[in-house]
């Protein structure tokens, strides 16, 4: 009777881990506390103990890149009913082995399709029911495409597993923060990354157009890193080149990474 089996009454984290080490925690523990405080879940533990448990984990496999799945759901009841009381979250901890795509292999391109942003008004909670991302994903396969990009109205908002940025004349620009995107680690990462690299940054609304005028279109995720790409329903962006920006940003990446 778990409300993470019969109503996907949870919250997640996807964590990537490089030679061992954790990479972000802290951001990544603060966006779960959001996650949390926002469907009334009591985080079970405290920043330490979170520390302490990945710690022994990662023991397990010292030294690899691996990609830390965690779960919290509100924890299992007597019976099905929509309203709930306070329960003990089950936590469910996995590791997955993460093997990031070569800067040579990224530098193959992806393609995408745009598709209307049919999700929910709260997509800055990282919640475990999916339905739509995952209906999303599918049409994705069956596209042999990297990535739906969202649209709400004009507006570009993210990708069904990632966020989008579009770089035009040395700006990059990205939806901003707010209950319609989730608010990526990675994306901050690539801001952090795009500011190095002497990139304007500006978190405003893309709009359609712009992405396919851009000089040059990006996702993020944790799992994906920032990865170029080069057509988006069967139209190449910037003839289908991979953009310097991109190669500048990926290097600075990696040095974070390494850090
Ligand atoms: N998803 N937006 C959505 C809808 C996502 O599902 C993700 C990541 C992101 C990027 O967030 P971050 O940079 O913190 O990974 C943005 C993870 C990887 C997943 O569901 O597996």
């Amino acid at each position: 009777m778990d409300r993470g089996f019969l109503f996907g009454d949870g919250v997640y984290e996807v964590i990537p881990v490089y030679a061992g080490k954790v990479f972000r925690l802290n951001e990544h523990l603060a966006r779960l506390q959001n996650s949390l405080d926002s469907i009334q879940i009591s985080n079970p533990y405290s920043t330490e103990k979170w520390q302490s448990i990945l710690t022994q984990l990662l023991e397990q496999a010292p030294e690899s890149d691996q990609s830390i799945y965690l779960q919290i759901t509100r924890g299992a009841d007597t019976a099905r009913k929509h309203r709930f009381s306070e329960l003990t979250p089950t936590v469910f901890i996995e590791l997955n082995p993460l093997v990031p795509k070569t800067k040579s292999e990224l530098e193959t391109g992806y393609h995408a399709i745009i598709q209307p942003d049919f999700r929910w008004e709260r997509c800055d909670i990282k919640a475990t029911s999916l339905l739509a991302n995952i209906m999303y994903a599918q049409q994705a396969k069956q596209h042999q495409v990297e990535e739906v990009i969202l649209h709400r109205d004009q507006s570009i908002t993210e990708g069904a597993t990632s966020n989008v940025f579009v770089i035009r004349n040395n700006t990059l620009f990205t939806h901003p923060t707010g209950k319609h995107i989730l608010s990526g680690i990675t994306r901050d990462l690539v801001i952090e990354s795009a500011c190095h690299c002497a990139l304007n940054i500006q978190e405003s609304i893309i709009t359609i157009d712009e992405v396919f005028n851009a000089d040059e279109v990006w996702i993020s995720s944790s799992t994906r890193e920032v990865m170029p790409i080069t057509m988006i329903d069967s139209k190449q962006i910037n003839n289908g080149k991979i953009g310097r920006h991109w190669s500048n940003v990926y290097d600075h990446y990696q040095a974070l990474k390494n850090a």
